[in-house]
């Protein structure tokens, strides 16, 4: 599938309220979504088909020299392509020119693809915040990739 990574702009939250729907069982709404889109600091990013389908993203909100991923979704038909990975990679050159100190996430403790995803970017999984999630509950594992000058 070709597809390439861009900013993401209004015309592309609806099929991302989708595609967390899919993904999550507390899926961000289409109002967070456009929300988290006009905040000052987010950095969000999409990968788009040459037919405009939305197949990923990735958003995460700086605060000063601070990274924080709210969220990184694929579609399910389009895993295992690298998508995420291009997002990801995409989200550290813009952290890299922000000048970023750290961008960092949390888990679920049972999400082991995500996390093996994040390994293979740098991130070191730095704690654990007790029964962060519902629906289930569940713990919640730190992980940060440290930006070195
Ligand atoms: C996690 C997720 C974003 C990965 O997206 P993806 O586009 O399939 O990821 P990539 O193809 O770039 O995978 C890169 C690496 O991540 C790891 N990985 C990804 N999916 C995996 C899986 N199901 N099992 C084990 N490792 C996995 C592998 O190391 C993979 O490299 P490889 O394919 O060379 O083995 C996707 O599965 C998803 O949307 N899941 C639901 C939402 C979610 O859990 N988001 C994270 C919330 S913190």
């Amino acid at each position: 599938m070709q597809y390439r990574i861009m900013p993401v702009t209004a015309a592309h939250i609806g099929q991302m309220a989708e595609i967390e729907k899919l993904c999550f069982p507390d899926p961000w709404s289409r109002q967070l979504l456009e929300e988290m889109l006009y905040l000052p600091g987010t950095a969000a990013f999409a990968a788009v088909s040459e037919d405009g389908a939305v197949l990923g993203y990735t958003s995460a909100q700086t605060v000063l020299d601070e990274g924080y991923i709210n969220n990184v979704a694929v579609r399910p038909e389009y895993r295992r392509q690298g998508i995420a990975s291009d997002l990801l990679e995409t989200l550290r050159r813009r952290g890299a020119e922000l000048g970023l100190a750290f961008l960092t996430l949390e888990v679920r403790e049972s999400n082991k693809a995500a996390q093996a995803l994040y390994t293979k970017h740098g991130y070191l999984e730095v704690g654990c915040r007790r029964n962060y999630y519902e629906h289930p509950k569940e713990d919640a594992i730190l992980m940060t990739l440290e930006f070195t000058t």
